[in-house]
């Protein structure tokens, strides 16, 4: 998979793209991720990206030449599955999007910045637009990052553990049941006898409750419509 991100600030991501399991699958060359700066792509002789919003509206807009020319350079190469925007008002993502996006040959990710980008690129270029959730963030680079880290995970032998991504919260529906490690026992905390057992259907079987239990507790929202 390849994932491009087109954005006016390319430090913000070096860190999340950079550790860990994006590393490890960048390494093993399970994802192609490039970060662009989106001021290389301006032709103002003071690289501007922005200006002023017609009507009067305060604060300033993503300028619609320098986000064509690199949305056209990079679509020029190889056709995109998604051109993803984001920003506060696109459709929230999550495990299901996440999925979906894994399977994916190519992505592009627009980071919205300042007051937004203007209207024509995301009514003509974007074919998707995503929010992480309903709060505003100072750019779209954190959801980028956000999106990049949960479909990259995704990807086949990005987790070393096959089974890991799969028994994750929310690849059933249901959060994820506790997890315990050594000591058994510590200071009389004690690990639920069952998972010392042996009993891998039973241990299933308890852990599917669990799910149960702890999405009834925390996430009621979730088993909405959904049938037991
Ligand atoms: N840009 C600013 N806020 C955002 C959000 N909540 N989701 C995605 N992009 C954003």
């Amino acid at each position: 998979m390849r994932i491009d991100i087109i954005t006016v600030l390319p430090q913000l991501l070096e860190g999340p793209l950079n550790h860990s399991i994006v590393k490890r699958a960048r390494e093993k060359g399970l994802v192609d991720l490039h970060v662009h700066d989106l001021r290389n792509f301006s032709q103002d002789k003071h690289r501007r990206v922005d200006d002023y919003a017609f009507g009067g509206e305060a604060g300033m807009v993503m300028s619609i030449e320098p986000i064509e020319r690199a949305i056209s350079q990079l679509s020029s190469q190889r056709e995109y599955d998604e051109i993803i925007y984001t920003s506060p008002d696109g459709s929230r993502f999550n495990q299901g999007e996440a999925n979906r996006l894994a399977l994916a040959e190519n992505l592009l990710i627009l980071c919205g910045h300042y007051k937004g980008i203007d209207q024509r690129i995301r009514d003509h270029l974007v074919s998707c637009e995503i929010s992480i959730g309903d709060y505003v963030l100072t750019g779209g680079e954190l959801a980028a990052a956000v999106i990049t880290d949960s479909v990259v995970r995704l990807l086949p032998g990005a987790i070393s553990d096959e089974t890991s991504a799969l028994s994750d919260s929310f690849q059933d529906g249901l959060l994820a049941p506790p997890v315990y490690t050594r000591p058994a026992d510590y200071k009389g905390w004690k690990v639920p006898d069952i998972l010392l057992s042996g009993h891998a259907a039973k241990i299933d079987q308890w852990k599917h409750e669990q799910s149960l239990e702890r999405t009834r507790k925390l996430r009621p929202d979730l088993l909405e419509g959904m049938e037991e």
